[in-house]
C-alpha cells in the first residue's frame, strides 16, 4: 500500500467551556467498522512500540494524551507523523510498516482496528515486509 493512503483524519470536536469532547462512531468518521480497541501507556522514555505491519488489518491511531511519533514505511519511502492532539486520527491501511516512538511522559496511544487480534496477520520482520511488498 503506498504511503499516500495514510491519512490524518480530523475528528469531530465539540468545543465547550466545560471541556472539549471528540468521538468516533461506526461508520461516520472511519473508513471501516471498529472490531477492537487497545491502548498503549506507561512507555519508558526512549522506548518504542509497534515495529511491524499488518497483512490485512487497518487501524486508526490517536494520541489521547501527550504526544508520540508514528514512523511509517511502505517499503520504498518513510515518513514520520507526530500525534499530539486527541482530535486527530491517523488512518493506517494494511501493509504499511509502522512504529510508535518518542513517547512523552503520560502519553496515551489509542488504536481502533477493524479486526480482532491475530498474530498471523503480523509481519514483524522488515526485510520480510519489503519482500512481501
Ligand atoms: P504487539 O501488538 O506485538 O505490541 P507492539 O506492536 O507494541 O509490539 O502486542 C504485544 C502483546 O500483546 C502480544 O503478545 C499480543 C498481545 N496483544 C493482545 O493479546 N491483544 C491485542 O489486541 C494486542 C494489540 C496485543
Amino acid at each position: 500500500m503506498p504511503l499516500s493512503e495514510v491519512k490524518l483524519l480530523e475528528l469531530p470536536k465539540i468545543l465547550d467551556p466545560r471541556g472539549n469532547l471528540s468521538f468516533l462512531q461506526n461508520n461516520d468518521q472511519l473508513p471501516f467498522a471498529v472490531q477492537r480497541v487497545y491502548w498503549i501507556y506507561d512507555v519508558p522514555g526512549g522506548d518504542f512500540r509497534g515495529g511491524h505491519a499488518y497483512r490485512s488489518l487497518q487501524e486508526v491511531i490517536i494520541s489521547l494524551s501527550g504526544s508520540f511519533d508514528v514512523v511509517l514505511s511502505d517499503g520504498y519511502e518513510e515518513k514520520k507523523i507526530t500525534l499530539n492532539r486527541s482530535y486527530y486520527g491517523l488512518y493506517v491501511p494494511k501493509m504499511i510498516w509502522r512504529q510508535l516512538e518518542n513517547f512523552s511522559t503520560n502519553a496515551l496511544a489509542f488504536i481502533a482496528a477493524d479486526q480482532p487480534y491475530s498474530e498471523q496477520d503480523y509481519i514483524r520482520d522488515f526485510e520480510a515486509f519489503k519482500q512481501t511488498v
